[in-house]
């Protein structure tokens, strides 16, 4: 088999490349095939041998031999019908494979991918179902190129030291060799190479880098202004040489600047003083320089740059940083340095870093003021005054201790030295100022070098001259940064202008602002106003003033946040304000931040109650809407039924929807007077009469009594009854027509029922025994003797005048006496007559 194997490769054009493959493996340390190390007892062989290197377009064959004698002793009846062929472990396609005799099968791909592949020739072993394999030979299969130019080469001297040199090598799967040196100009240059030293033994450097120094064999040739870089890259398939003119000091990167300080500087600039690094002193075509700074109130992304490319030799430099912004501010300065011969990025050195602050100056700004920018706390005898202004920005304080003052205070045109009780950066509080006067204050701004000589004003009116300022002033917010503002404004025609200001603060009203103010001015109609906040991070206070030509309202500040869209809450503040017998009046006041321009009304819900005790409704709810809007504070439900008690709820509607009801109030409706009693009966008897009648249907309150009236014309005689439904008038004249009528009476009476005439008897009429009333009158008289002696005696009660009362007890005496008299000589008369002419009147009569 060693044998076999020899003879093909020395008789083939293979053999060269198999020799040639030696050595590469060699160098690459790769290891032949296993399975075909000669020696071992293996049933077949592949050919080439070993590992194939070929150039990407060449095609591929391999060949696979069974060993005739092995195979009929070991795998009888098995020939090359079975072998197969792997690529890293899946089987090669069955086009390329051909059988050539028994023994031999042949793969071939006639232009394989650039790749490094593993192939494998295997002998098939069926066994039942079961697909078995015998491995037979492998092969290594490197498919590449001749070399190819390496990317990105590229040469960079490091301070002028040391010169390196890198490269890429281009993609392949060819092992491929590279070998760099430079040549100088000139026509002894050309003939030296100074090849790639050989790296120190402490030295590290990366694969594909040449270093030279002034250390190095051979050396950094530094004073050369062009070198002329030869890269020679060989593999199995060629050599190549690549040849890169270097413009030597072009690629040169200085070190960082040394001894970078700050020489003298003022408010707005700055002297700098640094030095060139050694060696670069002397480099030939010198440095240029740039100078990168950027201040605390800056975004620290951005940098401002200065570029220095004069005085390019002078190896002590001086440069005025001058125009600088922000005095008294924090700056960060960097400097960079290249070769004055650079082109391109990345050719700057690192940089040196400095910070220092430049000096302080008089405040930049002075505060602003808008004209109502103040607010006035009226007192019985005084007043508080708040002055604001809007403050400058940090960045124009200029200097350490910062602060504003009132430089001036005028009362009345005169000079005062009052001091503010409290001063902050956008306000100051003088307490207890005159009502009366009209008050001129000065602000300034002041620091440490002195004070900005311009001055914010601010006119504050006496009290009465002063208008009337804007109420009511709600914020709804929005998402984000959008509010919107509304107010009532006092109906004044003078009012030219409005301002609307916002305050940025920690913490919204009651306290009192002490952010950054911002104002803008509206037309004097605008009740409604969107504004959109510099950051919605930040909360806001918001204020409006109204201003006519002689002055200012001042500053009227939001009491309340409404959010937009929100379901309005429950109502909390919900009372009875009147109560009549028909009508109940509710009150109510919204919570503050309920105010919300959306409300269009109110609807009262109330319902009779079952009993006081229990909060239930006596049949269904009913309700009563009330138009309005935020500043509508009561409504009235009518048509209510006299002394019953209505449980009550209200509740919001807005166009948003309705809003929560409020937990129930409860009222009772005062009393009134009853409808007429019913069913009224009159039956004489004799010279008396016999009244019943039903209560009436409404009472319409507590029942107190009731009142028999019985007129004979002109006369009007009554009879105030207790809660009885019946009574007994007796001694009246006989013969006599009355006008009997009844009325019920609570805190008042009310009407009389329709009247029912009847007649007195005219004769007495003795031991009768018809069913008359006397009997009644007696056990009436007897169970209560004296409700039977008030009537009888004083049946004129308290609520009749005088004169009537007299008359009837008169009448009444009258007819007892007459009546005691002719008791006796009647009885017989009275009895016939009963008998006769007893008969009930009335208009409902139903016994
Ligand atoms: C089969 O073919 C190969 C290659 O052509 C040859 O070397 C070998 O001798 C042949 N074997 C037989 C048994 O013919
Ligand atoms: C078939 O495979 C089984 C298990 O893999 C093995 O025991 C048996 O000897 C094989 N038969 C032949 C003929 O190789
Ligand atoms: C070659 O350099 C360029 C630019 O510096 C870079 O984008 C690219 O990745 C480099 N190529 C290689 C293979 O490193
Ligand atoms: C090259 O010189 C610079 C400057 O002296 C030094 O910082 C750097 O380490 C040197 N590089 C090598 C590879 O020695
Ligand atoms: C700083 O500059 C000022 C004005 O330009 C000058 O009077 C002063 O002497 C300078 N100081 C130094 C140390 O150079
Ligand atoms: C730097 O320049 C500024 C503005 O041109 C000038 O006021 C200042 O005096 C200069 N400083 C020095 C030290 O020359
Ligand atoms: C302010 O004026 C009112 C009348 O205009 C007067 O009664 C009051 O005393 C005055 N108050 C002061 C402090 O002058
Ligand atoms: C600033 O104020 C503090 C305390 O009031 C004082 O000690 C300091 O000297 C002041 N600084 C300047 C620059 O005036
Ligand atoms: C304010 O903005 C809101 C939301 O965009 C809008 O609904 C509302 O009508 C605006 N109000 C005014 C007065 O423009
Ligand atoms: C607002 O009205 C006042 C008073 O007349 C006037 O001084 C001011 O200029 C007005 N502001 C604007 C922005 O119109
Ligand atoms: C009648 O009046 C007397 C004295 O006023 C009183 O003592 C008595 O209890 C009364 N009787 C009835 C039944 O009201």
């Amino acid at each position: 088999m060693g044998k076999m194997c020899h003879l093909i490769n020395s008789s083939s054009t293979w053999g060269l490349n198999v020799l040639c493959l030696v050595f590469f493996l060699t160098i690459r340390g790769v290891r032949g095939s296993q399975s075909c190390t000669p020696g071992l007892d293996i049933i077949g062989r592949t050919w080439p041998q070993g590992d194939i290197q070929l150039e990407y377009g060449e095609p591929l064959k391999i060949y696979c031999i069974l060993d005739e004698t092995l195979m009929e002793s070991r795998y009888p009846g098995k020939s090359s019908l079975d072998l197969v062929f792997f690529r890293n472990g899946r089987q090669i396609e069955p086009e390329h494979v051909t059988l050539i005799n028994e023994t031999t099968t042949a793969m071939y791909i006639e232009k394989p991918e650039p790749s490094s592949d593993v192939y494998i020739c295997k002998l098939r072993l069926n066994n039942g179902s079961e697909q078995q394999y015998e491995d037979i030979c492998m092969n290594k299969v490197i498919i590449g190129f001749k070399p190819k130019e390496p990317l990105n080469f590229s040469c960079v001297s490091q301070n002028w030291e040391n010169l390196t040199c890198t490269w890429v090598p281009a993609p392949n799967h060819i092992a491929t060799k590279f070998s760099l040196g430079y040549k100088l100009p000139g026509r002894i240059g050309r003939r030296t190479t100074f090849k790639c030293p050989e790296p120190k033994s402490d030295q590290k450097l990366p694969p594909n880098t040449c270093m030279w120094d002034a250390s190095t064999d051979p050396s950094y040739r530094v004073f050369h202004e062009n070198f002329k870089f030869m890269l020679t890259a060989e593999n199995f398939l060629g050599t190549k040489v690549f040849i890169y003119p270097i413009h030597h000091f072009a690629h040169v990167i200085p070190a960082k600047p040394v001894g970078l300080s700050v020489v003298n500087k003022t408010s707005s600039s700055v002297l700098l003083h640094w030095k060139v690094p050694y060696p670069m002193a002397t480099f030939p075509p010198g440095l240029h320089h740039k100078v990168s700074y950027q201040s605390e109130w800056d975004d620290p992304k951005k940098w401002e740059t200065k570029y220095i490319t004069t005085g390019v030799r002078e190896n002590v430099k001086y440069f005025n940083l001058s125009d600088l912004p922000y005095a008294n501010a924090a700056y960060k300065v960097r400097v960079f340095g290249k070769s004055s011969l650079a082109v391109g990025k990345g050719k700057w050195s690192e940089s040196s870093n400095l910070n220092f602050r430049t000096a302080a100056t008089l405040p930049g700004q002075s505060p602003k003021t808008a004209m109502g920018s103040f607010e006035t706390v009226v007192k019985r005898s005084s007043r508080d005054v708040y002055i604001y202004w809007q403050a400058i920005p940090a960045y124009f304080e200029n200097g350490d201790n910062f602060t504003y003052e009132v430089f001036d205070m005028k009362e009345d045109g005169k000079l005062s030295y009052l001091k503010p009780d409290e001063i902050t950066k956008s306000y100051a509080l003088f307490k207890e100022l005159s009502l009366n006067s009209t008050f001129k204050f000065e602000i300034v701004a002041i620091n440490c070098v002195g004070v900005n000589e311009r001055k914010a004003t601010i006119h504050v009116p006496s009290e009465n001259r002063r208008p009337k300022e804007p109420t009511s002033i709600t914020k709804t917010t929005f998402d984000g940064r959008l509010f919107e503002l509304s107010w009532d404004a006092p109906s004044s025609t003078d009012i030219v202008n409005q301002t609307i200001f916002w305050c940025e603060n920690m913490w919204d009203r009651p306290y009192q602002c002490s952010g950054y103010l911002d104002w803008i001015t509206v037309t004097p109609n605008m009740r409604v106003y969107n504004i959109t906040v510099p950051d919605e991070t930040k909360l806001y206070q918001f204020a409006v003033a109204a201003n006519t030509d002689q002055g200012s309202s001042g500053m009227a500040w939001t009491t309340c946040t409404v959010i937009h869209n929100s379901v309005v809450g429950k109502m909390d503040s919900v009372w009875v304000n009147n109560v009549e017998s028909r009508l109940i009046e509710v009150g109510w006041k919204l919570k503050c931040s309920d105010r919300t321009n959306s409300v269009n009304g109110f609807v009262v819900y109330y319902c009779p109650m079952e009993s006081p005790k229990y909060h239930n409704c006596r049949g269904s709810k009913l309700s009563k809407i009330v138009p309005g809007d935020r500043n509508t504070i009561h409504g009235i439900v009518d048509g209510l039924k006299p002394y019953t008690t209505y449980m009550l709820s209200v509740a919001v509607l807005t166009n948003n929807g309705e809003g929560p009801d409020s937990d129930p109030i409860f009222a009772t409706t005062i009393e009134t007077a009853p409808s007429s009693p019913e069913n009224v009966i009159a039956t004489v008897t004799g010279t008396a009469i016999t009244v019943e009648w039903k209560p009436p249907s409404d009472v319409n309150g507590v029942l107190r009594y009731y009142t028999v009236h019985y007129d004979q014309e002109p006369k009007d005689h009554n009879q105030q009854i207790e809660t009885e439904e019946r009574t007994v008038i007796r001694d009246l004249e006989p013969d006599t027509v009355y006008n009997v009528r009844v009325s019920a009476c609570t805190v008042m009476c009310g009407k009389r029922s329709s009247q029912i005439l009847v007649r007195t008897e005219t004769a007495i009429k003795h031991g009768s025994n018809a069913p008359r009333p006397k009997s009644d009158v007696a056990d009436e008289d007897e169970e209560n003797p004296n409700q039977s002696r008030h009537l009888s005696t004083s049946a004129i009660p308290a609520v009749l005048d005088d004169r009537k009362c007299l008359s009837i007890q008169r009448q009444v005496t009258k007819s007892q006496q007459q009546a005691k008299l002719a008791q006796e000589e009647a009885a017989r008369a009275i009895d016939i007559f009963f008998e006769s002419c007893v008969r009930p009147v009335g208009l409902d009569f139903d016994r």
